[in-house]
């Protein structure tokens, strides 16, 4: 696509591959030879071929040639991407190259936003101005309270969010414009600021409770908990441990390289909608509970064991599969323990030191114990990973069950916005379209059935 991505505040285009070497094929149908060329991300990326070199191998000219099938991407890049590096045999997570355990130590999530969209950790008057911008927006148009209002006292929050956030594309119709990166600026600032504040209002309507109006005086995380939990009081402060911690699970979620939501926001996005739809997309992806929606299910499954004295037992349940999989275990690309479950779990700490231990996390630890010591988890590679722990620590914050994905949303809308823009700006991506291996009926003529 055709970009004005000069401005100063643009993203950075990914680099190329480099050609490292080729691979020799040779094809038994034909016994023709072909040399692939082997191709490198950075220092520390995986080694690729191009699966479009495929399409010369043929047995006639005229054929489509050879494709690759590789259903759930489980070994296709889909693109290059600069800013999240995972090694998940070694449990490694970095954005942008910084270790997550620095980051969630040391950095806001704003300036983990920043850093994610821009490539570098900003200076201190970009950072000022990133935070006036963001605060300055946080407030939605009137007309989307209304809306929400229309929702059931019941409906799934993550229901309400994706609906909301949906229909914020059309408050701002200039948002399609995307190829000027001032407007992809401006839309990147205005679903940062107001995702909070319309999951806020979700969850201030299942409560029936009044919606609360963003304080600006308010840093991100304060003000988000402001807008959940203020009642009467003048000024809202926050449990300084709870809002710690929130920061912390928010830069946790900030990004996760290619998932199924991440993906999700790539695909939509490359037909060149605008902003706010691709990002609903995300939003949805996310709620499955395979993903995102896992933290909720963690905690029913916790509820359901009821007592740490019934986990090995549950435990048989999974293994013999007549239970369903050990919710917050596993993961497509962790194969050790996930970095960022390590994190949570010592904040899970720092949490339960104030409001005290409860039944749910002590079944927790027992679960983890008795799945790290059993040869099924042990030989399938399945570890905690940070949907495990984080719905604990949610709880203990006093957000219902279903919220807690919501939660997630709120955080990953920063990374699926980086990954939004270097998606547009990276010159080798196309409209998603993934192909298929055709399977069904050859050509059969019509006859009808119904008489
Ligand atoms: N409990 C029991 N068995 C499991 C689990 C689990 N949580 N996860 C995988 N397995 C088994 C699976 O049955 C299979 O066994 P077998 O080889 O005998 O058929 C083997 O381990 C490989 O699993 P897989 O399904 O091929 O792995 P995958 O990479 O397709 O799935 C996963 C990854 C995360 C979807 C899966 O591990 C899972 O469903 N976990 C529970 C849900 C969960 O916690 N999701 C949150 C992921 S982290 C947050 C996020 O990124 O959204």
């Amino acid at each position: 696509m055709a970009t004005d991505s000069k401005s100063a505040t643009a993203a950075l285009p990914s680099p190329d591959l480099k050609e490292t070497g080729k691979v020799d094929l040779v094809d038994s149908r034909t016994k023709t030879a072909y040399s692939v060329p082997i191709s490198q991300g950075g220092v520390e990326g995986d080694t690729v071929i191009r699966a479009m070199d495929l399409r010369q191998i043929k047995t006639a000219p005229g054929e489509f040639g050879l494709m690759t099938y590789d259903p759930a991407f489980m070994n296709t890049a889909s693109c290059k991407s600069a800013i999240t590096f995972i090694d998940g045999d070694k449990g490694i997570l970095r954005y942008r190259g910084y270790p997550i355990e620095q980051l969630a130590e040391k950095a806001t999530f704003l300036e983990v936003a920043w850093l994610l969209r821009h490539g570098e950790l900003p200076t201190k008057p970009e950072y000022s101005k990133w935070v006036h911008d963001v605060t300055y927006h946080t407030y939605v148009h009137e007309n989307i309270k209304h809306f929400l209002t229309g929702f059931r006292y019941d409906a799934h929050p993550m229901s309400m969010l994706c609906s909301a956030v949906a229909a914020l594309s059309s408050f701002y119709p200039d948002a399609k414009n995307i190829s000027d990166a001032r407007s992809r600026e401006i839309s990147t600032v205005r679903l940062l600021a107001k995702v909070p504040t319309i999951a806020a209002f979700c969850f201030r309507h299942a409560k029936g409770l009044p919606f609360i109006y963003p304080d600006n005086d308010l840093g991100y995380v304060e003000n988000f908990l402001s807008m959940v939990a203020r009642m009467s009081e003048a000024k809202y402060e926050a449990n300084p441990i709870f809002r710690k911690a929130l920061e912390v699970l928010f830069i946790l979620h900030a990004d996760h390289e290619q998932n199924c939501s991440t993906s999700a926001v790539r695909a939509v996005g490359s037909s060149h909608v605008d902003p706010f739809s691709a990002i609903t997309a995300g939003i949805a992806a996310l709620y499955g509970p395979l993903h995102g929606g896992a933290n909720e299910q963690v905690l029913r499954m916790i509820q359901d064991i009821g007592h740490p004295k019934n986990v090995p037992a549950f435990i048989d349940e999974v293994k013999s599969g007549k239970s369903s999989k050990l919710m917050g275990f596993g993961h497509r690309v962790y194969k050790s323990y996930d970095p960022r479950a390590r994190i949570v779990k010592k904040l899970a700490d720092e949490v339960f030191k104030v409001v005290g231990v409860d039944k749910d996390l002590e079944i927790a630890l027992k679960l983890e114990e008795v799945a790290l010591n059993d040869d099924y988890f042990v030989s399938r590679k399945l570890y905690p990973n940070v949907d495990f722990y984080t719905g604990l620590i949610y709880r203990s914050m006093a957000f219902p069950t279903d919220y807690f994905t919501v939660l997630f949303a709120v955080a990953r809308t920063a990374g699926w916005l980086a990954q939004w823009e270097e998606m547009l700006l990276d010159k080798e991506q196309k409209i998603a379209r993934p192909r298929q291996v055709y399977v069904g009926y050859g050509e059969r003529a019509y006859t009808s059935r119904i008489g």
